[in-house]
């Protein structure tokens, strides 16, 4: 018989959506929670965005530029399970942090614009998805408006995403020709209706004479054939397959509608995976730590500032991988041994932040803390445990800071780290001269940390080209290193954790001193800890 450590985790649904700007995430995300009954009325979650961009002055870049920033993760109890929903931001200058955010997601929902399709970010965090084998859910929305044909959809998903399309719905119409679904496996057609603030008609027998209210003869026969038609072509959908990371369940609707979306939320409560067995290792051995082992373990996928700005906290969010945590436990930091009270944790329910009192596996718990917690770190009750694969990326745009002021240098310095801690930006630092390089994966990275140091630390900052345009994190025997850094001092540097980087001029230098020092490896990665 199941513990019932483990009863709790495989109650868990820890998953992210991932889309391409603008198909629909927030919304989705909103009309999941209505489902779940985590919010009442929709506009709850945005009402919720304007208040905190009210209280905040540097989300004045979100509302700017109508792009979300932040990641958060909502928590609803629905249905006997508990669903954790991570928001991954949006734009693609955050994909190092969505990617961090997809280490703690067991599966994605994938959203598409019906007139859309793949969308280049679609791909991109697809592929991040892939990297991981996390399962995909596809929920094709704005059934509502003009659509492309479905099976060109799930054509695209299958040619251009490698994934075997298996839809669970077929849809009848589109835009203004829009009736509704039918469901493959129950053989009932689902009606939608148009400008109705009554609930939705109940699912209605395909067969059956109920289905002329909702469509005219010659749109049941078209709906037939073209159900036969794509049951005849796709595979049928294989649950292993899918925990795999070979097929995805595709479900239609529109979430401004709030139509398919009990049906996509049904879906991840069926066939989203609980929280698996993470790789990791003690004591420098490798082993797999399970969701219904008794100690308490999780990894920091995120550091969160300013959630209140009246408090300059700084808000961890860890990922539960075992044990059943309680408020007031204490935890140990692996990397660097140090021991936490975990005093005020929070949960995160839809509009509301409340103390954890207890959580499992496939929990997000958010720590508060100032600067002790880092992106990658691992938390355990003996702090002898290791959790693998939460990797630093080499940054893409390299940077010089300087302060206007020269008499905040040291100001600089503290502000610089701290948001480098919470993964914002990486921070290099030169064995030679005085100026700090700042990476990011991309422009608006910079824009955001200018905004932030102006905001919070009161600095304002110049950001100028960098003579390096490559960092790699190095490693090899002592000897090697040594002779290596003493003949590259003008491009070495140190990161956050006084980690070795040879920062190149171009990624043609990359490559030749890979060629010269055979004895040493570059990484473009590094894991922390
Ligand atoms: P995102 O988070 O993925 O960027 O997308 P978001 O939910 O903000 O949706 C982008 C736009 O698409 C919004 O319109 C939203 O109302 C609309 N939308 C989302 N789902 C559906 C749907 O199922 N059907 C239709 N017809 N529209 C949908 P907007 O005009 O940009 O914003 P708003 O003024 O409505 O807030």
């Amino acid at each position: 018989m199941s513990s019932p450590l483990a009863l709790e985790a495989a109650r868990r649904r820890t998953f992210a959506i991932i889309s391409h700007p603008d198909a629909g995430k927030t919304t989705l995300t909103e009309h999941l929670l209505l489902a779940g009954g985590a919010i009442r009325a929709a506009g709850a979650v945005r009402a919720r965005g304007e208040n905190r961009r009210a209280r905040s002055d540097w989300m004045k870049i979100e509302q700017e530029r109508g792009i979300s920033v932040t990641a958060s993760v909502m928590t609803f109890d629905h249905d006997g399970l508990m669903y954790n929903l991570l928001d991954t931001p949006g734009h693609e200058d955050f994909s190092e942090d969505t990617y961090r955010t997809l280490t703690a997601a067991d599966a994605a929902v994938m959203v598409l614009d019906a007139a859309k399709g793949i969308e280049p970010q679609t791909l991109k965090l697809f592929e991040v998805c892939r990297l991981r084998d996390i399962p995909i859910l596809t929920f094709i929305n704005k059934m509502d408006r003009e659509a492309l044909d479905p099976f060109e959809l799930l054509d695209e998903i299958a040619g251009k995403l490698a994934l075997d399309p298996a839809p669970l719905y077929w849809p009848a119409g589109s835009g203004l020709r829009f009736r509704g679904v039918l469901d493959l496996r129950a053989d009932s057609f689902i009606p939608y209706v148009r400008n109705s603030d009554e609930p939705l008609p109940p699912p209605t027998p395909f067969r059956g004479a109920g289905v002329e209210s909702y469509l005219a003869p010659e749109e049941i026969e078209e709906l037939s054939d073209s159900a036969e038609l794509i049951l005849g072509a796709s595979k049928t959908f294989d649950p292993k397959a899918f925990l795999e990371g070979h097929m995805t369940p595709v479900f239609f609707g529109s979430a401004l509608r709030h139509f398919g979306v009990e049906e996509l939320l049904d879906g991840l409560g069926l066939f989203a995976p609980p929280p698996k067995p993470v790789s990791a290792s003690r004591s420098a051995h490798d082993t797999h730590i399970a969701p219904g082992e008794k100690e308490v373990t999780g990894f920091v996928f995120k550091v969160q500032a300013n959630m209140d700005p009246n408090h300059r906290d700084r808000i961890a969010m860890l990922r539960l991988c075992s044990g059943k945590f309680t408020r007031g436990m204490k935890l140990k930091v692996q990397n660097t041994g140090r021991q936490i009270s975990v005093n005020s944790p929070i949960m995160f329910f839809a509009a509301d932040r409340e103390l954890a009192e207890e959580a499992y596996a496939g929990d997000v718990i958010g720590i508060p803390n100032h600067g002790v917690l880092r992106v990658g770190d691992s938390l355990s009750e003996t702090g002898a445990l290791r959790f693998q694969g939460l990797p630093n990326f080499a940054p893409e745009i390299l940077r010089r800071v300087r302060v206007k002021d020269p008499l905040k240098a040291k100001h600089l310095k503290r502000a610089l780290e701290g948001l480098a801690e919470e993964g914002v930006t990486q921070l290099f630092r030169p064995m030679l001269g005085a100026d700090f390089i700042v990476g990011a994966v991309g422009q608006l990275q910079f824009e955001v940390m200018a905004d932030r140091l102006a905001n919070e630390f009161q600095l304002e900052v110049i950001f100028e080209p960098s003579p390096f345009a490559e960092a790699r994190w190095v490693s090899g025997g002592k000897a090697e290193l040594e002779d290596f850094t003493g003949k590259h001092r003008n491009a070495m540097a140190e990161d956050i954790d006084q980690q070795p980087v040879f920062l190149a001029k171009s990624s043609w230098e990359v490559g030749y001193v890979t060629e010269r020092f055979p004895a040493i490896d570059f990484h473009r990665t590094r894991e922390r800890g």
